[in-house]
Formats: structure tokens, sequence, C-alpha cells
């Protein structure tokens, strides 16, 4: 059996599998191009596409595609919690993130996994050379972006990792549904909380940037040679300016994130690694 959970018998040879992305809008999705570069690479013979769902229909729209043949999805926005209820099986960081990223059809059975947070560390720790372990880091935000990469995070055993949000509420929730053993290891705390505090890693999972609001976080949040990180990608945010005025050393979009949670959703359907760092720096260039 391979990662699919399918034996060689259940292979089509010669003929290409199908895979998707499911969102909407999903049109803007640049996992299409990213996933073609991954199958030219390794020689894997897919096809990758988009797949809109009306918003009321994504079990149907998921059904109908898995129907006719296809062997997997990427699931983004506004379904990643719908594909969580939707799936037979969920991995432990699935589970723990409350969401599902990538789905992977198996004769009988629907698996769900997130590589979101696998993603954020491939990116920050193997492209960037940052390692985790040790490090002070503040991750801002508790909505699905930081429910995705907060076990991943504790797992790379940092010295401290501080979770701060307007709602505390929200926070407390999320530290509540990682495993029992980890829940008394994030500190969560208000914004104006983070005052005399500083970090080595911050990285924004809010949504605040994409509104144009911009944090108000206090001075001095950077330790020296820190990283700034916020997942949105594709442009420099008011966060990642505003730490760099502030002092932070270093600063990085979400860019290399999605296309390591890609190579990850990938290695799960097809047992293959791409290689990412041509993909990335095309991507990048384009
Ligand atoms: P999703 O789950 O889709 O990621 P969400 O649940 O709305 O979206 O979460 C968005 C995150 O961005 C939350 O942490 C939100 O903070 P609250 O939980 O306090 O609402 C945060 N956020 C959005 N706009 C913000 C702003 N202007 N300032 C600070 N945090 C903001």
């Amino acid at each position: 059996m391979d990662q699919a959970g399918l034996g060689p018998s259940d292979r089509s040879p010669g003929l290409s599998e199908r895979y998707a992305v499911i969102g909407n809008p999903v049109s803007h999705s640049r996992s299409p191009w990213i996933h073609a570069r991954f199958a030219e690479q390794t020689a894997q013979k897919i096809e990758y596409g988009t797949l809109l769902s009306p918003v009321a229909d994504f079990a149907a729209t998921v059904g109908g595609f898995r129907a006719a043949g296809g062997r997997g999805l990427n699931v983004t926005l506004p379904f990643k919690e719908e594909a969580f209820a939707l799936v037979d099986e969920l991995s432990p960081r699935a589970r723990a993130a409350g969401a599902v990223n990538t789905l992977i059809f198996s004769v009988g059975a629907m698996r769900g996994d997130n590589t979101d947070g696998c993603g954020l560390i491939r990116d920050v720790a193997a492209n960037q050379g940052f390692g985790i372990a040790g490090r002070r880091v503040l991750l801002l935000g508790a909505g699905g972006a930081a429910r995705g990469v907060l076990l991943p995070l504790l797992e790379e055993s940092p010295a401290v990792i501080t979770i701060a949000n307007r709602t505390l509420d929200k926070a407390n929730r999320m530290v509540g549904s990682l495993p029992p053993t980890w829940r008394g290891v994030p500190i969560v705390c208000g914004y104006s909380e983070l005052e005399g505090q500083s970090f080595d890693l911050v990285i924004n999972a809010t949504s605040a940037g994409l509104g144009d609001t911009p944090l108000v976080l206090p001075r001095n949040l950077y330790l020296p040679g820190s990283l700034a990180y916020d997942m949105v990608y594709g442009r420099e945010t008011a966060f990642l300016r505003a730490a760099l005025a502030g002092g932070a050393a270093r600063s990085s979009d979400g860019l290399g994130m999605l296309v390591e949670q890609a190579a990850e959703s990938f290695f799960l359907w097809r047992g293959v690694r791409p290689v990412t760092a041509t993909v990335l720096a095309a991507l990048r260039a384009a």
C-alpha cells in the first residue's frame, strides 16, 4: 500500500489521476501551477485543477469529484472546517487544527489531513534556516490560520510560545483543543500584555492585514536576530513593514509556506517528495 492507501492494482497505469483545489472563490489559487511543477519534476502523471464549490454544497461537490474518479483534494477557504466534519478518518495534526486542507480518497474511506503547520515549519526551519527549538515564539491570532500551526510549532520545542489575541476566549478554546499533554504549555494573553516582552519569532496568523487594519503591537517586541513571519503571501504587509521598522532582523511572507504545504499534500497523495526550492524561486520571480 502507498501513502494514499492504494495498492498497485488500485492505480490506473498510463492514465492521469485527478486532483484539485476546492474553494470559493478558487480561481486565484496558485496550487494548480505548483502541483503541475511538482508533477513534472517527479514524473508523476496527475492532473490538478480548481474546483469551485457552491458555499452550501461542499459535501456534494466533493462527492461528485470523488465519484468521477478524483483521487484527492486540497481544501481552501471557506471549507476547511466542513472538510474536517466530512472525513472518515483524521490525522492527529488535522484533529488538533480542527480543520482539513488535504483530502485523500482511498478505496472505501476519505481521510483528512492538515499540512499547513508542517508547511510553515519547513519554510521557517529548512528554507530560512531558522531553528525554532529553544526560541521565544509569539503567535498572533486564534482563528483558523493559527489553529493550523499551533501543534506543529509546539512540537518544535520552543522555549516559550505565547498566543496573543483580541478575544481571549477564542485563544483559550484553541489551546483547549490541543492534545492533553500540550494544553498547559502555551501562554495566552491580550495584545496589551505583550508590553515589555520580546521574541525571536513573531508569526502573524490574524486576518488584520487583509482589511488593512494594522495590528497594534508594543515596541521592542523583537529580539536581536528575530524573524517576523506573515502567513499572508504575495505582498509586503503592514505587519512586516512595522516589524522591520521595529527591530526584526528579517521578515518573510507566507509564499514558502504555501509551496511547502503543497509539497506535503503531494507526498501524502503520491508517496514522492518534490524538491521545493526551484518551485518557490520560480513562483517568487513570477
Ligand atoms: P479564520 O478562522 O477564517 O482564520 P477568524 O476566525 O475570523 O478567521 O480569525 C481571524 C483572526 O484574526 C482572529 O484571531 C481575529 O481576532 P479575534 O479572534 O479577536 O477576532 C484576528 N483579527 C482580525 N482582525 C483583527 C484586527 N484588526 N486586530 C487584531 N486581530 C484581528
